[in-house]
């Protein structure tokens, strides 16, 4: 061979071992996709109810209370320890649990709630510390995301206080750890926290996460007194259940199965508890308001992440966070977003095709007071008669091509339309 055979020998090789490469990221991507986030993740996470006071004997509990309250046969099967866990580096550089709140490390509480059919998630951060002032990942990225591996950990949520403002550090710093991540030995799902603040439904997914915050935190609340137009101003004001509505509902394009738009946690069930979620005018929601959050949170294809204490849940908020009806919607293989296609000042309507031919329509009374509402389904774009199943009253209710009613305040109906003619 002669040295330009050579060097031709070579570059083929280097190109088929670049192919392997992208085949082999492109298969792992595809298994996310297909597999682990084929629909919005669901569980249970430590921060709206805990905050940082988190510890191992209150998670145990929580991973029992999740069998025994029919949350995880209803689906929601990761427990997600947010900010709080961690006890610095040792000697090593080795990210540690807080020895006091974690005295058995994390890869043993893995074991217990794996054992129990549960994944678990945990929480860092691409800054130096997380927003709650713990260690967190930056600089440290293949090497935490090891350590996580090596615990059994199956998710990873990743926030980004004390991270620089601009877009593209943003992008660098989230992709680091998601390739950190994928060249871990363990499929660990990769939830973006970065609030929204630099449109992460149009960058995200390439970054490799498979989950994107789109706001500021939630509070529990319907919604803020004050007005406002860039997402950005909840931060300080507040984001409740209804603020976050509006800023997902232009984004169905960018959700769908191996990525999804994130609302932040379910309030449903914190009943005006003070905490994370009772700041900034969190003083709690209706029932009404809660089942409100659960259909759109369904229609929408959020993640369902509850963060009510399951220990003690009441009859009413386990009529709501366990509906399978409603969250089969939220589950559907076909991945779509609900789109809104009513949008004035007191009512909104959105829509939602599921894989059967079925669709999902959720109709919402922004008003404070009740009212009466007529539509026809034409107006949505659907021809032909259909049977309303009502999935909160869990029975038909009608059939026909339109529909009339009151909501009360707040309320929504969230109704499955099968076509008959
Ligand atoms: C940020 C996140 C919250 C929570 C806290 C923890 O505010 O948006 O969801 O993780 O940090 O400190």
């Amino acid at each position: 061979m002669n040295t330009k055979q050579k060097a031709r020998t070579a570059i083929h090789c280097l190109a088929i071992f670049l192919n392997l490469i992208s085949i082999t990221a492109h298969a792992q991507n595809a298994h996310y996709d297909a597999v682990l986030v084929a629909t919005p993740p669901m569980g249970w996470m430590t921060w709206n109810y805990f905050g940082d006071k988190i510890n191992e004997k209150d998670i145990k509990e929580m991973a029992d209370a999740m069998v025994s309250s029919g949350m995880l046969d209803a689906g929601y099967h990761y427990l997600m320890i947010d900010d709080g866990w961690q006890g610095g580096r040792d000697s090593k550089n080795e990210m540690i649990p807080d020895p006091v709140k974690f005295p058995s490390g994390i890869k043993a509480l893995a074991a217990y709630v794996h054992s129990k059919g549960i994944k678990l998630g945990v929480y860092s951060d691409a800054a130096q510390l997380t927003c709650g002032g713990y260690t967190a990942s930056l600089n440290f990225e293949e090497q935490d995301a090891k350590t996580f591996a090596s615990w059994d950990v199956d998710y990873l949520k990743y926030d980004y206080c004390g991270a620089p403002s601009d877009s593209i550090t943003a992008k660098a710093r989230y992709k680091k750890m998601a390739d950190a991540l994928h060249n871990s030995g363990r499929e660990i799902v990769f939830g973006i926290c970065e609030w929204g603040d630099r449109k992460p439904w149009l960058w995200a997914k390439n970054a490799g996460g498979q989950l994107w915050r789109i706001s500021a935190d939630i509070r529990d609340k319907w919604k803020t007194d004050k007005p406002w137009t860039d997402q950005r101003e909840l931060h300080t004001i507040g984001a409740g259940v209804l603020d976050i509505v509006d800023v997902n509902a232009d984004l169905a394009p960018f959700a769908g199965p191996g990525g999804w738009n994130d609302l932040d946690m379910l309030v449903i069930g914190l009943n005006g508890r003070k905490g994370p979620s009772g700041d900034l005018g969190g003083t709690g929601c209706s029932p009404t308001e809660y089942q409100s959050q659960m259909s759109l949170w369904s229609i929408m294809n959020a993640p369902l992440i509850a963060t009510n204490d399951l220990r003690t849940m009441d009859d009413a908020t386990k009529r709501i966070l366990l509906n399978k009806e409603v969250i089969a919607i939220n589950q559907d293989p076909l991945g779509k977003q609900a789109e809104r296609k009513v949008k004035n000042r007191d009512w909104n309507v959105f829509m939602k095709p599921l894989k059967n031919g079925d669709y999902a329509v959720a109709i919402l009374n922004r008003n404070s007071s009740e009212k009466a509402f007529s539509i026809d389904w034409k107006e949505l774009g659907l021809n032909g008669s259909y049977t309303i199943n009502d999935l909160w009253l869990k029975k038909d209710i009608g059939k026909g091509k339109k529909w009339a009613g009151k909501l009360q305040s707040h309320e929504t109906k969230l109704f499955r339309l099968k076509k008959v003619s």
